[in-house]
């Protein structure tokens, strides 16, 4: 095994812990996934959660999240997803074992954490201050294999509501980061749904959301009645990466198949 890292997504958590989103109570279905990895998952050098962690952005949100992660005895970095206040989280992070670092770097290993929050709006933005960010990272450390995260997805799924609200400007993105050949992988959220893309030769995946499920290819906006879950990664001191992901075992809440958005 090398090293194993889990990525959790969009929980979408309310400052009201009782408190629902297209039936789903979002502490309720994250601490049930939080509880298959705390069961499942040894040895965890490192979680990433990849925005959206709170619906509301609120502080008693951003905070029970912090105190629910403690079990998982591993440290936490995160990115923002459209639906996060950043400057909030900025104040309340670090905190427990949620941190703020940007940019890891593990043995052989270089993880960079990219904000791809486009303000005002749902779709993404990988501004120039990022961008440049990414390339200083891949540029330090030239030996190491780059793990790229962020929140949007820079191409599209194949739902044409939810391709609307990628990452807006992709092309950018792959203007720069396959220049550099130990890029191994781009690991998203947003889309809460499992996803891969292989652009450029980069394997690029998304990971299903801690409570609701999008319905792969749909042209309008489609709950799926799948469980939730999340996604384990095992680095190897080669470059190579094996993932998968881990679902728990059933809905939880009560499915609403004529959602029509949230
Ligand atoms: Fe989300």
């Amino acid at each position: 095994m090398g090293l194993r890292i889990i990525q959790i997504s969009d929980c979408h958590l309310f400052a009201d812990p009782g408190k629902t989103l297209l039936g789903v109570n979002t502490q309720d279905s994250f601490q049930a996934v939080r509880d298959k990895v705390r069961a499942e998952e040894n040895g965890i050098k490192l979680i990433l959660l990849t925005g959206d962690l709170s619906q509301d952005h609120s502080e008693a949100a951003y905070l029970r999240l912090a105190e629910m992660m403690k079990p998982l005895r591993a440290p936490a970095y995160y990115v923002p997803g459209n639906h996060d206040d950043q400057a909030l989280m900025a104040r309340i992070f670090p905190r427990d074992n949620i941190l703020t670092d940007k940019q890891l770097i593990i043995d052989n290993w270089q993880i960079i954490l990219l904000n791809s929050q486009k303000p005002g709006a749902v779709e993404g933005l990988l501004d120039a201050s990022q961008l440049k960010y990414m390339q200083d990272c891949l540029q330090a450390y030239p030996e190491h294999h780059a793990i790229i995260v962020f929140h949007h997805p820079p191409f599209h799924v194949g739902s044409e509501w939810l391709d609307n609200l990628c990452l807006s400007n992709s092309e950018e993105f792959w203007q720069i980061a396959p220049q550099y050949p130990n890029v191994r992988m781009v690991l998203l959220g947003h889309v809460h749904q499992e996803h891969k893309s292989t652009m450029f030769n980069i394997d690029c995946y998304s990971t299903p959301s801690t409570c609701f499920q999008f319905m792969p290819h749909q042209k309008n906006f489609m709950l799926e009645n799948r469980p939730p879950g999340y996604r384990w990664l095992d680095l190897q001191d080669d470059g190579r990466i094996e993932t998968g992901i881990k679902r728990v075992a059933k809905y939880v809440g009560t499915f609403d198949e004529n959602a029509k958005g949230y």
